[in-house]
């Protein structure tokens, strides 16, 4: 059941999601040579700490999922665990990041190259944030859902870049994941019809090679089969009377 929200529900949603934001900024400047993706979970618990009690991070005990990041670097793809690796130069890490506030969840990530990073790595961070914002230039009233997913799979093999089948954008609200998914390939014109109230996470993860993804030991990490560099970037999205409002912008 795809559950339509109220314009209340709505700036709730949008309060969650610019904590999200805020916080997933502040953590991204830390992102240098030389410090551990561990260092990176530590900064952001202390971060949500300065905010209200009700700040509350949406990751962490989620289906026993035991970080409020996701940090996942160079062909990880998404659900990368914070641990004792050392960024160096060249590496890209992806942030994942969400916020439950006040009964309502935001959802957001974002990819960064730590120093100089090659400019096939520089096309890729361009390409996945571009083909997320021809995504939410489709998710408007009277669309269809798999217009989203067309819009962005289009950008992204038209640049010689593949789409993770295996994980996928989500409805928002009440709950971290709620109907529907939201694919990032497809066919236009396919899917349900999309209506003002909705409000989705949508999040391109492309990978440099193929799409093929595998689970690492740790049962969470999800990496790329060819071990090609991955880009993930991602933002919460409603659909409403003033049109499309990116939820998660600050
Ligand atoms: N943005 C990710 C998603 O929507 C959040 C990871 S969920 C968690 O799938 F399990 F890691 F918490
Ligand atoms: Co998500």
């Amino acid at each position: 059941m795809i559950v339509l929200k109220t314009r209340n529900e709505i700036e709730k949603i949008r309060a969650a999601s610019k904590y999200a934001m805020e916080i997933l900024l502040y953590i991204k400047d830390f992102i240098k040579e030389g410090i551990k993706t561990m260092e990176l979970e530590r900064l952001c618990e202390d971060r949500i700490k300065q905010y209200s009690k009700k700040v509350r991070p949406a990751f962490k005990g989620y289906n026993g999922y035991p970080y409020c990041l996701c940090i996942s670097v160079n062909d990880e793809v998404v659900h990368g665990m914070p641990n004792e690796r050392v960024l160096k130069r060249g590496d890209i890490v992806s942030l994942d990041f969400g916020i439950e506030y006040d009964g309502f969840y935001g959802d957001v990530a974002l990819t960064e190259g730590v120093g100089d990073i090659s400019e096939d790595a520089k096309r890729l961070l361009l390409i996945t944030e571009e083909s997320l914002y021809k995504g939410i230039n489709e998710t408007r009233e009277g669309n269809r859902l798999n217009d989203i997913s067309y819009a962005i799979q289009h950008h992204v093999e038209s640049a010689g870049f593949s789409v993770v089948r295996e994980f996928v954008g989500h409805g928002i609200g009440r709950n971290l994941h709620e109907e529907p998914q939201v694919p990032n390939f497809g066919e236009k014109g396919k899917g349900i019809r999309l209506k003002k109230g909705m409000v989705f996470a949508i999040e391109p993860m492309v990978n440099m090679g193929n799409y093929k993804v595998y689970i690492k030991e740790n049962g969470w990490t999800a990496a790329t089969v060819d071990g090609s560099l991955s880009a993930h970037f991602e933002h919460t999205v409603a659909i409403t009377d003033k049109g499309t409002e990116i939820l998660s912008k600050l």
